[in-house]
């Protein structure tokens, strides 16, 4: 796709060279752009704790070679002790996150190509290891312009589409899950704007999606998540494209919290509602989305807004970071193969049999 220049626009969240890998803090963006070394295991997993880097399909490409990274210390040792320390170092980092089936599923992943293949010494098998977390980094890449493939028709000419949190390049590796099409379309020359939610507690609409969109030359207009309604209710959307951290088997979504009230609105609003993922984002061992871990997070997230106390530091709060839309409120999915429709388990099942 060389018609999008944009990844040279936007900063890499995840990069790897010589045996380094670099995230972006994105806890810092948009006013400052600042890329931190990863030296150790337990700084990659606070990396992915504090969200400097997030979203689903980042957080598996981050795991990948932050697990590479925990091995460095091991290389020279047996190969059985290099294997127990490999499956320690990837449950430890798959705990760091829990609902974005991305970050378990990259996990698995290194550690069967460990578990299915031979290799001479621990040398040998940390390349391996290096060798798979640059495939999945390359195949999320790819991932990404099937998306925009096959989204983009979706966006028509003079269309306002509205998102929630970050489903970006940001989130992604590549060209975003949510924005892929987005970014084609606007490629294509169909001239559209969007409506990006802010996302409180943590911002990544206002931070990350208005900041990258507008990086693209895309027409991108702000609002606060309680202005959603209310543009949709006055016409300015006619389309709702969202990522996700986690799809049941049943088509249940698990995205950033506050998607299901925008699920729910554009039903009201008949307004078609996607929900943009790639195929490592499914996770056909859940049922449906009663089975989807909801990460809870710190009190402080409530209770400060942007690091400015709001409500007194003992104020009860709950802060689940994501929750769950029934599949019922899901117009399709754009994946890299193709947009599912209902009947969802069925459909899901069949376009990724192959
Ligand atoms: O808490 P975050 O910022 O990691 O949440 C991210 C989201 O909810 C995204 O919509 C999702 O991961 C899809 S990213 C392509």
């Amino acid at each position: 796709m060389e018609k999008l220049d944009i990844l040279n626009k936007l900063p890499a969240a995840v990069s790897w060279q010589d045996d380094t890998l670099t995230l972006l803090d994105q806890t810092r963006l948009p006013l400052e752009t600042v890329f931190e070394r990863q030296e150790t295991a337990e700084q990659v997993w606070q990396s992915i704790l504090q969200l400097k880097v997030r979203g689903a399909p980042a957080i598996g490409v981050a795991a990948a070679f932050g697990l590479c990274v925990a091995m460095q210390p091991f290389i020279g040792a047996s190969i059985d002790d290099f294997m127990d320390a490999l499956q320690d170092q990837a449950n430890y980092l798959n705990s760091s996150r829990p609902t974005a089936v991305n970050l378990g599923w990259a996990m698995r992943r290194m550690s069967n190509v460990a578990k299915n293949e031979n290799f001479n010494d621990s040398h040998q098998l940390y390349a391996r290891l290096v060798t798979e977390a640059k495939r999945i980094h390359a195949e999320d890449i790819e991932l990404c312009e099937g998306m925009a493939m096959h989204g983009a028709p979706l966006i028509k000419a003079g269309m306002g589409v509205l998102t929630h949190c970050n489903a970006g390049s940001l989130a992604t590796t590549g060209l975003g899950t949510a924005t892929a099409p987005m970014y084609l379309a606007h490629a294509n020359g169909v001239e559209f704007s969007v409506f990006a939610d802010e996302t409180r507690p943590l911002l990544q609409g206002a931070r990350l999606t208005a900041w990258e969109l507008a990086q693209a030359g895309i027409d991108v207009t702000l609002i606060t998540d309680n202005m959603a309604g209310h543009m949709m209710a006055t016409g300015k959307i006619d389309l709702v494209i969202t990522g996700t951290d986690r799809v049941a088997a049943n088509g249940d979504v698990a995205n950033k919290i506050g998607t299901l009230g925008v699920a729910i609105m554009a039903k009201y609003y008949n307004i078609p509602f996607y929900v943009a993922c790639p195929q490592s984002t499914f996770d056909f061992d859940t049922a449906d989305g009663s089975g989807i871990p909801i990460e809870e997070r710190e009190a402080d997230e409530v209770t400060c807004f942007a690091s400015a106390r709001v409500a007194t530091i003992d104020t009860k709060t709950r802060n689940p970071a994501f929750d769950i839309t029934p599949n019922a409120l899901v117009t399709g999915f754009i994946t890299d193969q193709g947009i599912v429709k209902a009947p969802f388990k069925e459909n899901l099942r069949q376009i990724f049999s192959t």
